[in-house]
């Protein structure tokens, strides 16, 4: 069974409050999920394997650590997960950034994709899937398939709000990933969407409603 990495470092959390307020307009909206982005990073990014590199420093040499093993993809979830993009890349500017357009049917609830674009050596990388929102999992548990389909063996999922019904889904579907997540919330609503939550993401992201 995966595990849930509830990221609760008070920076993240304060950001969080902002953002699930419904006062908070697209512009800081979008400001924060970049930089919780880049702070939840951080913390997805702990385990990554690290080898010694020899360097001449203006006095010495010596020995210090870099990034070793595989290197990383991030695939968001289109349209939500685009505003994750930013702040992971401030973090790993070497990352390469493949895209998986899934929208949730208003009516069945249930996923449909509709793009995909991924790194040519995708299935080399370590990747981390992101989108905001974790409702009943269809989105998260298609992307993945998707990537798992197209032989990527190491994925994560970071997301901001998790329901517990995606979360279930989404171990159930996918035992091996991970999920990293700034909030697990009460439940869905009859619409699907999570509560409290924080609304339609991608909505307030790109300010289409
Ligand atoms: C939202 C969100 C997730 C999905 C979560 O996307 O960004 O992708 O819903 O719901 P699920 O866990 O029940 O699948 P949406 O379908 O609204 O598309 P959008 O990002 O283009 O607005
Ligand atoms: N998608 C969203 O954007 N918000 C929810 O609460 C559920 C799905």
């Amino acid at each position: 069974m995966s595990s849930v990495h509830l990221i609760d470092h008070p920076l993240v959390q304060h950001k969080l409050t902002i953002i699930r307020d419904q006062a908070t307009g697209p512009k800081d909206f979008r400001d924060l999920v970049e930089e919780m982005s880049m702070l939840m990073a951080y913390e997805v990014t702990r385990d990554m394997p690290l080898e010694d590199l020899e360097v001449e420093t203006p006095i010495g040499r010596t020995t210090g650590k870099v990034i070793a093993g595989r290197q990383l993809g991030i695939v968001p979830i289109l349209r939500a997960g685009l505003g994750m993009v930013g702040g992971v890349l401030k973090l790993i500017p070497a990352a390469k950034v493949g895209h998986i357009g899934v929208y949730r049917d208003p009516d069945t609830l249930k996923p449909v994709e509709y793009y995909c674009k991924l790194p040519v050596d995708v299935e080399e990388r370590q990747v981390i899937v992101l989108d905001p929102m974790l409702a009943t999992g269809g989105s998260a548990a298609a992307a993945i398939k998707y990537l798992k389909e197209r032989n990527v063996t190491s994925i994560k999922f970071m997301c901001i709000v998790a329901a517990p019904e995606g979360i279930e889904f989404l171990q159930r579907e996918h035992p091996d990933v991970n999920i990293y997540t700034a909030a697990i919330d009460q439940r869905l609503n009859d619409h699907g969407y999570i509560v409290p939550g924080l609304g339609d993401a991608g909505d307030r992201l790109f300010g289409t409603k």
